[in-house]
């Protein structure tokens, strides 16, 4: 069993009731966020990007934690602008175990946020339980490798349209990935990315196999 919080846009919490592995905490400036970065625990911070939307609070939580941060070089360099951190860098294609598992660095198709920097997702294994996090993306035909090389459990896709899928395309990601469930992130953070998360529901789940977990900011779901 995995606990997965949602802290509003792309920030969430998997805790195996070992270890916390903490997502693109973007906290402070979060309309939607229910939590304060001071109050976060963790042991590690994955960050896909160095949006504000994404790298957010994460060098901060990582220190005041202790906790390693886990992204590539690139962010690392721009987070490390606070102080020395626990790092793990990676890059794409890459797999790293960890106390609680393994995590793998997957592509992504975006901007990084940082000059000579690149994008990425994370397929998280965690809890015997195996979450594609797809960070900010475009829809990407070698999705389907990611559903090939492992079981996804559970896909956080965004869905917000705008900086990245809408629902239609994240409705094929899931197609791509032969998720078994899906979550949807980055919307209705800010009007530009407004969606109903209802009609995404509705349109993944005639289209896949997968069922579609519409999870509100400040919830916390135990999943297995
Ligand atoms: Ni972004
Ligand atoms: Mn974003």
């Amino acid at each position: 069993m995995v606990k997965f919080s949602y802290y509003g846009h792309s920030a969430f919490l998997l805790d195996d009731g070992k270890y916390k592995v903490l997502v693109d905490p973007f906290i402070t400036g979060n309309p939607k966020a229910t939590v304060k970065a001071e109050n976060v625990k963790c042991d590690f911070v994955l960050v896909s990007h160095a949006h504000g939307d994404h790298l957010g609070n994460a060098p901060e939580i990582a220190y005041n934690n202790g906790a390693a941060i886990v992204t590539t070089p690139e962010v690392i360099s721009e987070a490390e602008s606070i102080g020395r951190l626990t790092c793990h860098p990676m890059n794409l294609g890459g797999s790293l175990d960890l106390p609680f598992g393994r995590v793998r660095m997957t592509p992504a198709l975006h901007s990084a946020g940082v000059p000579g920097g690149i994008a990425c997702g994370f397929v998280i294994n965690i809890g015997g339980l195996n979450f594609y996090y797809a960070g900010d993306t475009a829809l990407f035909s070698d999705m389907q490798l990611i559903g090939q090389r492992d079981r996804i459990d559970y896909a956080v896709l965004p869905i917000g349209d705008n900086y990245t899928m809408g629902i239609e395309d994240a409705a094929q990601a899931a197609k791509l990935l032969g998720a078994r469930k899906i979550i949807p992130v980055h919307y209705n953070t800010w009007p530009v990315i407004a969606q109903d998360a209802q009609e995404f529901k509705i349109l993944a789940e005639k289209e896949t196999q997968a069922e579609v977990l519409v999870v509100e900011p400040g919830e916390t779901l135990e999943l297995d």
